[in-house]
């Protein structure tokens, strides 16, 4: 598989605290990879940094061969999407929600109609857009956000813990949704989660981040059969502190 996301040599401190250290890896496109680890771990920091909301303190991003050094920053970030843990709700319907981001670039209203339209069917919210978003339910409204993150076709949707806050009939919604969107749209998603059985049911490849280092990266079967770090091990089998 062709690789998308690139990461040399990534590293962050706030302050004196070291939050990521030396960290490489490659998202490949098409991909459900999963970041877990500890709160506290980097998980955050990491997917704002590839989000381009923090600029990293030392190392490279490459984003489909191209360095993010070199500039241009705008045009890529529109190429990704970031969804958080707590779904933010505007004012406004449910169709003034999702087509925030394409009014902002420019789309004209049919185009802005179809793409609505297509978003809130693959979150499984056909028909919505009428309705108030204040009024939507917890697991209604991250499924919103989805539609939001994913409307203008970015090539990949990184996820900060986005099902820790849904009871378990909405969560296994939601990764029936990020399956969805992996199959139907093509789109790459990168998972942050300290949900061990969530990992076992929708990634692919998984990174394991302890203390703000990247202490293993495997397939989803290598991970639960032979795992290469002791420490994954403890963190899988929920012997972790955290
Ligand atoms: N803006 C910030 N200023 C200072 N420390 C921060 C900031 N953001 C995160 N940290 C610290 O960085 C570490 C990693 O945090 P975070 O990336 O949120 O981890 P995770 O998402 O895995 O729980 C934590 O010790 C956290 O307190
Ligand atoms: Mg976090």
């Amino acid at each position: 598989m062709e690789e998308l996301f690139r990461i040399e040599n990534v590293c962050m401190a706030f302050g004196k605290k070291e939050v990521l250290k030396n960290i490489n890896l490659g998202i490949k496109r098409g991909e459900i990879f999963a970041i877990i680890g500890p709160s506290g771990a980097g998980k955050t920091t990491l997917l704002r940094i590839l989000n381009l909301f923090e600029k990293p303190l030392c190392g490279t991003l490459i984003f489909n061969g191209i360095s993010l050094d070199a500039g241009k920053t705008g045009d890529l970030k529109r190429r990704m999407s970031l969804l958080f843990q707590t779904p933010s709700v505007f004012n406004g319907s449910v169709f003034d929600n999702v087509a925030y981001g394409l009014k902002v670039r420019g789309f004209d209203k049919r185009a802005i109609e179809k793409k609505v339209g297509e978003a809130l069917d693959t979150v499984g919210l056909p028909g919505m857009g009428k309705e108030k978003a204040s009024m939507l339910s917890g697991g209604e409204a991250q499924r919103m956000a989805f539609a939001r993150a994913i409307v203008y076709e970015p090539e990949i949707l990184l996820l900060d813990e986005p099902t820790s806050n849904l009871d378990p009939a909405n969560v296994a919604n939601i990764e029936e949704i990020i399956k969805r969107i992996r199959d139907e749209r093509g789109t790459t998603i990168l998972i942050a989660t300290h949900n061990i059985p969530q990992v076992r049911r929708i990634a692919d490849r998984v990174g394991v981040l302890l203390n703000g280092e990247l202490i293993e990266v495997n397939s989803k079967e290598g991970i639960f059969t032979a795992p290469k770090d002791e420490r994954s091990v403890a963190f899988i089998r929920g012997e972790m502190i955290y």
